[in-house]
């Protein structure tokens, strides 16, 4: 690809390292134009060719790599007692007790002035030269550098839903980067270029295939593919990013020759065994295996009248040798149910199936919880399975691809749904339990912890079609890293980094950012119900897709109201599964937030909401706004014509624009399904159907 047409189109994203101009910042940064560096570690010579590539970029000119330092202001970097003077000598006792394993510090040498990273690790160091190269090319003063920078979560891993085929299940940005015509891609160019993507913005795990393991992927731990997957690793490895691969649960069967897959028989114990030494002995540092069982189809213990504990703990036992973890999807639910039978709640499923088994896991089990009960719509309330188990290991599932908020041709940018997440209070061991001190690990102790997503790229030239979707990709790994940044934040980083720093763009940007999530829910499905798209596919309103069908996904609207009864009192008791005021907030209707009203309870379209509008009223008027929100977005981004690239701002413009045309077919089918049911006029008599 040449130069012109990435930068045009965005293929380096954020680390596109716009050229600063001559000034206060340029002189500041540029007297550190030699890097001195003594180690040879493989991570360290990505931080080294990282910086240089980078901070030559920023600066226009080429940036020498020395291995001592002959004086004067450099940047300096190494783990501490790696043989580099400056290092050494710069972090003492305090600041090198405080560095956790994957940790950096970074900090101004008086002497010499120059900028010294520190790391107990090689991935602290690149980690370190990462971050001096945002707070270059987001333009930070650093002639006074005092950082001291740990990740918060231990496991920071994304899932890639890729198929050999080279389709991805529910990607929106073309095919596969990993595979091809049913073999390991052999040209890991772009591979290579996402593991940087990735590091640079904190991550250090990714499964390369769907959760979904078809034919051909169950045999990925053999010698037929075991070779290329290896070398596959090898290209994240460079990149301190640990492999991971989705294995088929009935793999004794199906590529094994076995007549089971019971956990409990020694056999099928022994044959993963015996597997397990064979990825080892390929890939020495792989991470172990995510696993989807018994889940949409996928075969799993139940059909051995096993329990999930018995299945991962089998799993877990083979890989322990080698230091290898199994993460084990919650996302477990009956698929096939009666959508006459009210009394099963899909809603409950992952809570029903998986707190009384705590206590039963290998510890090097790790349950991967989705961020919602259902499944990562645009509104649901947080799973309430998330710190409900005190001695099992837990990370959270979230869905950086936008299969339900708008499949990359929508903008919603999904940082602010994710804080919510990880911000809301779970009272699990009283106040000051929130999700993220969850799935830190620090709340229960655990052993293992972390976050895990679903990502949203493929081989379109941008990674993600919709450019502004990149944010969700970048924001994934910051937040990963440290949940206390705010959406904010995050995105200013990724703008300016990716576009520059134009204040006006900036201001424009984020603004369209921050406000994409809510311009998204205004004009689809309404207060939490959710579900209100097309089967199979996900995209587009309809209403009743979803209502007569086995999913388990419904919104039981009729001529009177609409709404899911999920109480104790009278309906399925999904509420209960909520602790101390969370659950006395769902139960009842009057504390129930609006926008998770007809999540928990089923009402009239006349009940009125806390904001005073009605039901019907409050449908009406979120999607005609929501429209018209959704065409000002169009009008924001038009207003940066010359800001930005000219094929960029074609790009985003054309995708806006159809959002825009799409979020009217949106509300007039919203509006006219429930203008018909109710028979309710919309007060301020707008057109409906
Ligand atoms: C959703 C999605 C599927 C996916 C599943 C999962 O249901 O539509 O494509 O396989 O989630 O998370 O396993």
């Amino acid at each position: 690809m040449s130069d012109t047409k990435t930068k045009q189109t965005g293929y380096h994203a954020w680390l596109e390292f716009h050229p600063i101009a001559p000034g206060e910042r340029y002189d500041q940064y540029a007297v550190h134009s030699r890097i001195v560096c003594t180690e040879k570690d493989e991570v360290i010579r990505t931080a080294v060719q990282e910086l240089s590539q980078g901070i030559g970029k920023l600066l226009g000119k080429e940036i020498r790599v020395a291995e001592s330092d002959a004086g004067g202001a450099v940047i300096a970097l190494g783990t501490f007692g790696g043989g580099n003077a400056l290092v050494d000598r710069t972090f003492g006792e305090e600041t090198r007790s405080a560095i956790k394993p994957e940790g950096f510090a970074i900090k101004i040498d008086q002497a010499s002035g120059s900028i010294v990273v520190g790391a107990s690790s090689t991935s602290g160091v690149l980690y370190g030269a990462f971050h001096l190269l945002r707070l270059f090319s987001t333009k930070q003063a650093v002639n006074e550098l005092d950082v001291i920078e740990n990740p918060v979560n231990m496991l920071r891993m994304i899932n890639q839903w890729d198929n050999i085929d080279g389709s991805i299940e529910r990607g929106y940005a073309g095919k596969s980067i990993f595979f091809e015509n049913n073999r390991i891609t052999t040209d890991l160019t772009r591979v290579r270029d996402y593991a940087r993507l990735l590091a640079s913005s904190g991550l250090n795990a990714i499964s390369i295939n769907n959760v979904n393991v078809h034919k051909w992927e169950s045999k990925f731990i053999t010698g037929e593919y075991l070779p290329d997957v290896a070398k596959v690793a090898a290209v994240f490895r460079s990149f301190s990013i640990k492999l991971f691969l989705s294995v088929n649960y009935a793999s004794p069967l199906e590529i094994g020759g076995l007549s089971t897959a019971d956990p409990l028989d020694p056999a099928v114990r022994e044959w993963w065994r015996a597997k397990a030494a064979e990825v080892y002995a390929a890939i020495p540092d792989f991470g172990g295996f995510l696993v989807k069982a018994d889940s949409e189809n996928r075969p799993g213990p139940f059909t051995y009248d096993r329990d999930h504990a018995d299945g991962s703990n089998m799993l877990a036992e083979a890989l322990k040798p080698y230091g290898g973890i199994v993460i084990w999807r919650c996302f477990v639910y009956n698929c096939k149910q009666d959508w006459r039978d009210r009394a099963t709640d899909r809603a409950r499923a992952a809570y029903d199936h998986f707190k009384p088994l705590d206590g039963r896991f290998m510890d090097n089990v790790i349950l991967q919880v989705k961020n919602g009960p259902m499944d990562f719509q645009v509104r649901e309330p947080v799973s309430p399975l998330i710190g409900a188990m005190e001695t099992t290991n837990q990370m959270i599932e979230f869905q950086i691809t936008q299969e339900y908020t708008g499949q990359q041709r929508h903008l919603c940018y999904l940082v602010p749904q994710w804080k919510e997440v990880l911000d809301f209070e779970t009272y699990a061991k009283g106040e000051g339990s929130s999700i993220k001190r969850i799935v830190d690990g620090s709340l229960h102790g655990n052993k293992l912890s972390g976050f895990a997503a679903v990502s949203n790229i493929g081989d379109d030239v941008n990674w993600t079609g919709h450019l502004l979707a990149q944010a969700n990709l970048y924001g994934y790994g910051r937040l990963a890293w440290n949940p206390d940044l705010s959406a904010e934040e995050i995105a200013e980083e990724w703008i300016r980094m990716t576009f520059g720093g134009d204040e006006k763009l900036v201001s424009v940007v984020m603004s369209m950012l921050m406000d994409s999530w809510s311009i998204y829910e205004a004009y689809t499905s309404p207060l939490g119900v959710g579900w209100m798209v097309n089967p199979d596919h996900h995209y587009g309103p309809n209403v009743d897709g979803y209502e007569y069908s086995k999913w388990g996904t419904y919104h039981f609207a009729d001529c009177h109201g609409i709404g899911v009864d999920r109480t104790k009192a009278t309906g399925t008791g999904y509420a209960a599964q909520y602790k101390g005021a969370n659950y006395d907030t769902y139960e009842s209707v009057e504390s129930c937030p609006d926008e998770l009203l007809l999540f928990f309870h089923h009402v009239p379209y006349t009940h009125v909401l806390h904001s005073g509008q009605t039901v019907i009223q409050h449908i009406y008027n979120t999607h005609f706004e929501g429209v018209e929100r959704a065409e000002q977005l169009v009008a924001r981004w038009a207003s940066l014509e010359g800001s930005v690239g000219e094929l960029v701002h074609k790009h985003v413009g054309e995708r806006l624009a159809e959002q825009a045309g799409h979020a009217k077919e949106w509300r007039d089918m919203i509006n006219t399904y429930f203008f018909r049911k109710s028979g309710i006029a919309d007060a301020l008599g707008r057109k409906i159907y």
